[in-house]
């Protein structure tokens, strides 16, 4: 442990109340908070660069909920497993026609956008990401998507059974749903492989995982104040760290009253697959006292984390809060350099080049 974090922690006696959470009655209305939500995504992402008219670059990853299951390895043009559950209960037959697709693919997919360079008015330098894969929010069915963007920006999407141009991607998405409706690689995807293999797949490696993906580590949460937004003011951040599984409620109160201006971040990915999540809210600086920050995760037991924000509390933990920010930002650029897409929830990302 850093000195930062230790200092961190030993912080935390004097501010953490734990009070039972939402399924339990503690004579008020925490029972109204919203339930956490089950969600499992299974996400592949492929990024081309295409630096000029002879030197094109392709990553791929794979990912399900946060773990990074499968590599692409250029040499071999062969997926890597990483996680010894990665190959789910598919058959190596299988995993060798999606290894032969996959390597098809990837080859023919730069040939066929370097001759359309022209007519779809692309620019070199300039960067294609697919995402394709399969959902399920519990209590839902299982949903399939593809999404694929230009630069950063929604191009075109396959959703309940058709591909749709993103407004955003004018004439140039609309020429390439035209190609898409009509290409048998794409019908191949649509049809075959992603409704076929992807729930399957999915399935299998929520079993073959679980040890992994149900774990529970409870959260590490912490208060500090951010950039002072002006003159008078207080920024309160709450940090949660740390965490497993991804779905967390986390909120600013006083009393029992949630504080509606506050913001929360995207849930971020640490490197040894726990999460982090600060949510914050700006305040006059006399009005601090008597907030605090409410967390809600299923691995503590029922019970919801209560931070009281108190008096002096700013200048204590103003070293801190900018040491720990800095711990994670490393793990954070570590995953955006690889195009990470937010599994369930993806957004492209926009920079170029790779690396
Ligand atoms: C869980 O899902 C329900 C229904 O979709 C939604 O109303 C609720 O806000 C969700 N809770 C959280 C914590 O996202
Ligand atoms: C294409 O880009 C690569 C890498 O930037 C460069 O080494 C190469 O010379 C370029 N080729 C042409 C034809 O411009
Ligand atoms: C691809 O990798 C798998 C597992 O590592 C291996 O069993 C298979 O033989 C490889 N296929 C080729 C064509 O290299
Ligand atoms: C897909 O279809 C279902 C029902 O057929 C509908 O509820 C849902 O909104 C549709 N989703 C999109 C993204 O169009
Ligand atoms: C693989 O797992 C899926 C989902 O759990 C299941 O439906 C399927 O029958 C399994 N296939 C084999 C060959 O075990």
């Amino acid at each position: 442990m850093t000195p930062a974090k230790e200092m961190l922690f030993l912080q935390l006696p004097l501010l953490l109340v734990l009070l039972p959470g939402g399924n339990n009655e503690d004579g008020g209305n925490s029972g109204n908070y919203p339930a956490l939500n089950e969600s499992n995504c299974l996400l592949i992402i492929k990024t081309f660069s295409f630096y000029n008219h002879s030197k094109v670059q392709h990553l791929s990853s794979g990912w399900l909920d946060g773990f990074e299951v499968y590599g692409w390895d250029r040499s071999s043009k062969n997926f890597t497993f990483l996680l010894p559950w990665s190959k789910g209960n598919l058959t190596n037959k299988e995993w060798e026609e999606l290894r032969s697709y996959f390597s098809v693919f990837s080859s023919v997919f730069p040939l066929v956008l370097h001759s359309k360079v022209k007519e779809w008015q692309l620019e070199y330098p300039f960067e294609i990401q697919i995402a394709a894969g399969c959902e399920w929010h519990f209590g839902e069915d299982l949903v399939n998507f593809i999404r694929i963007a230009y630069d950063g920006s929604d191009l075109l999407s396959y959703q309940n059974n058709s591909w749709v141009p993103s407004p955003k991607g004018g004439s140039r998405a609309q020429q390439v749903w035209e190609l898409l409706e009509k290409s048998k690689i794409s019908q191949e995807i649509t049809d075959g492989i992603l409704p076929d293999i992807c729930p399957r797949l999915l399935l299998s490696l929520l079993d073959a995982g679980k040890a992994d993906l149900q774990r529970q580590v409870k959260p590490k949460a912490w208060l500090s104040s951010g950039r002072t937004p002006g003159p008078g003011r207080l920024l309160l951040v709450c940090h949660i760290s740390g965490f497993h599984p991804k779905p967390v409620w986390a909120v600013w109160t006083r009393g029992k009253q949630e504080q509606p201006s506050m913001q929360r971040s995207d849930v971020l990915p640490h490197v040894d697959h726990t999460w982090y999540l600060r949510v914050t809210l700006e305040v006059a600086a006399g009005e601090a006292v008597g907030l605090a920050c409410r967390v809600r995760h299923s691995s503590l037991g029922g019970q919801d984390l209560l931070l009281y924000w108190e008096q002096n509390h700013s200048k204590d933990l103003t070293i801190l809060a900018v040491m720990v920010p800095l711990v994670l930002l490393k793990v954070g650029l570590l995953f955006w350099s690889r195009k990470y897409w937010k599994c369930c929830g993806l957004q492209p990302s926009s920079s170029f080049p790779l690396e």
